[in-house]
């Protein structure tokens, strides 16, 4: 009986999630994603989590229910750069400050033809009533889709839950992409830490000023700072 719930529980999950089952030892799956989250869960049988897509990739899609209705994404903002942030929880009071600060730089963002959209895996209905009180207690509205993904399906799928962070709730990551519909950027923050939106808004501009010139940016740059040109340089020359 434990081995047939068992079976099913594992078919349960590979079908169901964003898993990959894999026979096989976990040095060699290290040497293939020295990055991805290995969980065991028998001798030979390995569960490891999907890491999410990585720069240059196309973003994966998904049809998800949101605080603004039903989406495809990325298709229905192709032709917009998108940021995709996830937060591990509704109403928690680092989110609350994310939140206010996305609804400040929100127009700014909109000007430079770059969509927001929110992720947890909160409930539609929650997402609405916390969207409700950050409007009431702000001048500036949360006037962009929040993403509801109860199962984490789309968490999986992005790379979004880091399993010795919290099993269930996504950190905070955030993913840049571009009107084409490729990944252009990512970064993760745990739970703790709120992330700064200056350098958010930085890398957006930096990002649509590198694809418009086919110029790189160096440290610290920001608009209006000299860029760096990139005529001539291939990023996939072998080093001597
Ligand atoms: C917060 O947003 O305050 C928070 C959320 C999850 C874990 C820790 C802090």
């Amino acid at each position: 009986m434990f081995y047939k719930n068992l079976k099913l529980m594992i078919f349960g999950i590979v079908f169901s999630t964003n898993f990959f089952i894999v026979n096989s030892k976990e040095s060699e799956l290290n040497l293939i994603t020295p990055s991805c989250s290995v969980e065991k869960i028998q001798n030979n049988l390995t569960i490891f989590q999907g890491c999410g897509p990585r720069i240059g990739d196309s973003a994966p899609n998904f049809r998800a229910d949101t605080t603004e209705g039903l989406i495809n994404f990325p298709e229905d903002f192709a032709g917009k750069w998108i940021i995709l942030l996830s937060h591990p929880s509704d109403f928690t009071p680092v989110c609350t400050t994310e939140f206010k600060k996305l609804a400040e730089i929100n127009s700014e963002l909109k000007k430079s033809i770059c969509q927001l959209v929110g992720l947890s895996v909160d409930s539609t209905f929650t997402h609405k009533i916390w969207q409700n009180k950050l409007n009431a207690e702000s001048s500036r509205k949360v006037d962009f889709p929040i993403i509801s993904d109860p199962k984490g399906k789309i968490a999986r799928l992005y790379g979004m839950i880091h399993p010795n962070e919290s099993k269930i709730q996504t950190v905070r990551s955030t993913f840049f992409i571009d009107p084409k519909l490729k990944i252009r950027a990512i970064f993760h923050y745990p739970s703790s830490n709120g992330r700064n939106f200056d350098e958010i808004k930085r890398l957006l501009y930096a990002l649509q000023i590198s694809e418009k010139d086919n110029v790189a940016t160096p440290a610290n740059w920001n608009p209006g700072d000299k860029t760096i040109s990139m005529e001539g340089v291939t990023k996939d020359v072998m080093p001597d």
